[in-house]
């Protein structure tokens, strides 16, 4: 007999990550996972290649080098900082320290969808608060929660939409919502955000007991394959997650390239400056197209397809895939008329404009009947 898991698991839809292959050719662009196209800091490569004689060791499950390096690059107290496995395992770490049955986790309609996923392996329920024009709506948020709501999650830049909510309304929607919820502002593509209005949350759980910030070593430190995130949060909050993470949740290779990669300020600028660059290009020239795209502040574009037989998203995404250029479907996000498009290096950045062009160019069909 085959034993049955908790009561709610098997809705649990498993997570599809962005397509990394097209069976049958050998180079693809892969422009599906918000990923750095830059790659790795030459110096964190190098402290990855060091550790190669140390693989029988255990790594250090306080990760104090690495906490006292964020600390410093960030200005913040390294007791207050916890690391994960990328911070989709703190996610799952904080709804399951902090939900359960008869729960409820809010998020923002188009939110990233660990939120929802989460929620539901810990047995609580996911509730969606309506956005407008594709923005977290602090009133909707604030309407949404109520004495059940346990943890409120906000990407911010949120992924996918590229849109985001300023310090101040960051505040307001903190003020707005039940202090008994935990406000989780997940700020994994801060970096990205040249915007004056921004800030990353950090301020906010400075300020407050019940607010945590979320970051992550995958987008702008180009880290993805060593899965490595942190959070910055109120000393309680440190204390449970302590409780409920494994001893040696975040691997040495992580660590050390994770604090070589902190020191490595100017590929970090470097990657900035060549993603504001490439995104305001794309932007112009999928707008030229005929395409939407949505003013994005992080390292990706929605763009939304044209309703029109032959032009749709799904086409759109066939295309593309066609010419060896993966990009990511938004159903999943209910966004179905809608693509991601990660901005890559340059001649992958031409490459996806280049291909959408023509696939705009070419004449809409007609329906026969
Ligand atoms: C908003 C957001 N949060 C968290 C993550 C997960 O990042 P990590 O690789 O650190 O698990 C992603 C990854 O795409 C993301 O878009």
């Amino acid at each position: 007999m085959t034993p049955t898991p908790r009561p709610g698991i098997m809705d649990v839809a498993p997570y599809v990550g962005g397509e990394a292959a097209v069976p049958g050719l050998n180079r693809v662009v892969r422009l599906a996972s918000n990923e750095n196209p830059l790659g790795a800091s030459r110096q964190a490569i190098a402290a990855y290649g060091a550790l190669k004689d140390e693989l029988h060791r255990y790594p250090d499950g306080g990760a104090h080098a690495l906490r006292g390096a964020i600390g410093r690059a960030h200005g913040l107290d390294p007791d207050r900082i916890v690391c994960g496995a990328g911070s989709d395992e703190l996610i799952a770490l904080l709804a399951r320290a902090y939900a359960g049955p008869g729960d409820e986790v809010l998020h923002s309609a188009h939110g990233f969808l660990m939120y929802a996923l989460a929620a539901k392996t810990a047995g609580a329920a996911p509730v969606a608060a309506p956005e407008r024009a594709l923005r977290a709506d602090v009133d909707a948020l604030a309407a949404a929660a109520n004495p059940r709501t346990r943890l409120v999650f906000l990407a911010n830049p949120n992924n996918p939409t590229g849109s985001y909510l300023s310090a101040a309304e960051l505040r307001r929607l903190r003020d707005g919502l039940p202090a008994e919820a935990l406000l989780v502002i997940d700020a994994a593509y801060a970096e990205y955000v040249d915007e004056d209005d921004y800030g990353d949350g950090a301020a906010l759980v400075a300020a407050c007991d019940n607010v945590v910030m979320l970051r992550t070593f995958s987008k702008i430190h180009g880290l993805a394959a060593l899965r490595l995130g942190w959070t910055y949060c109120p000393p309680a909050v440190a204390d449970v997650l302590g409780r409920v993470r494994g001893p040696f949740n975040v691997n040495a290779a992580a660590q050390a390239a994770g604090v070589a990669a902190l020191a490595d300020r100017e590929h970090v600028e470097r990657a900035r400056r060549h993603n504001a660059r490439w995104r305001g290009w794309l932007t112009a020239r999928l707008a030229a197209a005929g395409l939407h795209p949505f003013p994005s502040v992080g390292n990706f574009l929605l763009v939304r397809f044209p309703d029109v037989p032959g032009r749709r998203a799904d086409a759109g995404l066939a295309f593309l895939k066609s010419r060896g250029i993966l990009v990511r479907a938004m159903g999943a996000y209910g966004l179905p008329d809608c693509l991601r498009i990660t901005v890559g290096t340059e001649e992958e950045t031409r490459a996806v404009a280049d291909a959408l062009g023509g696939f705009m160019a070419v004449p809409a069909r007609v329906p026969t009947s």
